[in-house]
């Protein structure tokens, strides 16, 4: 039996488990993919399990996306290109890590109809999904891209590799067609961004990387005053729709209630 891992930490709240073990039986495969939850100094001995055989395929979550790709003998070109590694397979004997947030996320895009060309996007935070989130808004021929972060030096570094990116202060709200949310507010129910929701609306596209809560915060209000929302959820789908065609060569099938 092959045997799958999402690793992270924490990691009690993915879902990955329930969607992978779903279209695995569904597809009559003979594998478990299970959750793991580790420390910075176990990533090692995970890969060297993979190295040995014992595991057929990783997925990596917060917070070890970027850190887990010193351990890799190769990368792919969008996942070195985006510094940050979500799924790892073996070819000729190589750990090689991929992304699939960046397919995820331009796919999740797809499914809404909407459309980023010649659009102004303003993402909110910096952290281990935002550079996903840059080069998918870029192939997507995205107009603009500012983003904002509590810690502004996160937000300098990232225009070091992105140069086009406009960087402004946290708080500070640009003129945007759509907004993300990309940092962790939101994980807990009483989390907010301050906004001034009355100001902004209406018809703009609000979109939380976050599916669970279903809706943050940040969505409710920005309903409320009239914008379009969408959570995470089929981003989170669509990258483990493209993990599982790695490993096992299968599209599994996608639909809205897959996590119902
Ligand atoms: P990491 O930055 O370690 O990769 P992450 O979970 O991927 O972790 O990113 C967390 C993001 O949420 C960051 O952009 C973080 O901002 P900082 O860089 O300033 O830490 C943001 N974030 C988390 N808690 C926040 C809060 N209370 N207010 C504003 N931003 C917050």
């Amino acid at each position: 039996m092959k045997k799958y891992l999402v690793i992270g930490n924490p990691i009690q709240h993915s879902l990955s488990p329930k969607l992978h073990n779903h279209w695995i039986k569904e597809n009559n495969i003979d594998a478990v993919y299970n959750k793991m939850k580790l420390n910075q100094k176990d990533i090692e001995g995970v890969i060297a399990e993979f190295k040995s055989g014992k595991i057929d395929g990783i997925n990596v979550t917060i917070p070890f996306k970027k850190s887990v790709i010193h351990f890799l003998d190769e990368m792919t070109p969008l996942a070195k290109e985006a510094q940050s590694v979500n799924t790892i397979f073996k070819k000729a004997n190589k750990i090689i890590g991929d992304n699939t947030d960046i397919g995820g996320f331009e796919q999740s895009l797809k499914h809404i109809n909407y459309n980023v060309q010649n659009k102004k996007v303003f993402i909110l935070g910096a952290g281990g999904v935002a550079t996903s989130i840059i080069l998918a808004l870029k192939r997507l021929g995205a107009s603009k891209i500012t983003l904002s972060n509590r810690t502004k030096e996160k937000a300098e570094e990232l225009k070091k590799i992105y140069s086009d990116l406009e960087i402004i202060d946290w708080g500070e709200v640009p003129d945007f067609n759509m907004i993300i949310n990309a940092t962790s507010l939101g994980l807990k129910n009483d989390d907010d961004i301050s906004l001034n929701y009355a100001a902004i609306g209406p018809n703009k596209l609000f979109y939380d990387i976050i599916y669970n809560p279903r809706k943050t915060n940040f969505l409710s209000k920005a309903k409320q005053f009239g914008n379009q929302i969408e959570n995470g959820k089929m981003m989170f789908i669509y990258q483990a729709q493209l993990a599982f065609k790695i490993w096992h060569g299968i599209v599994p099938k996608v639909n809205n209630n897959l996590l119902d």
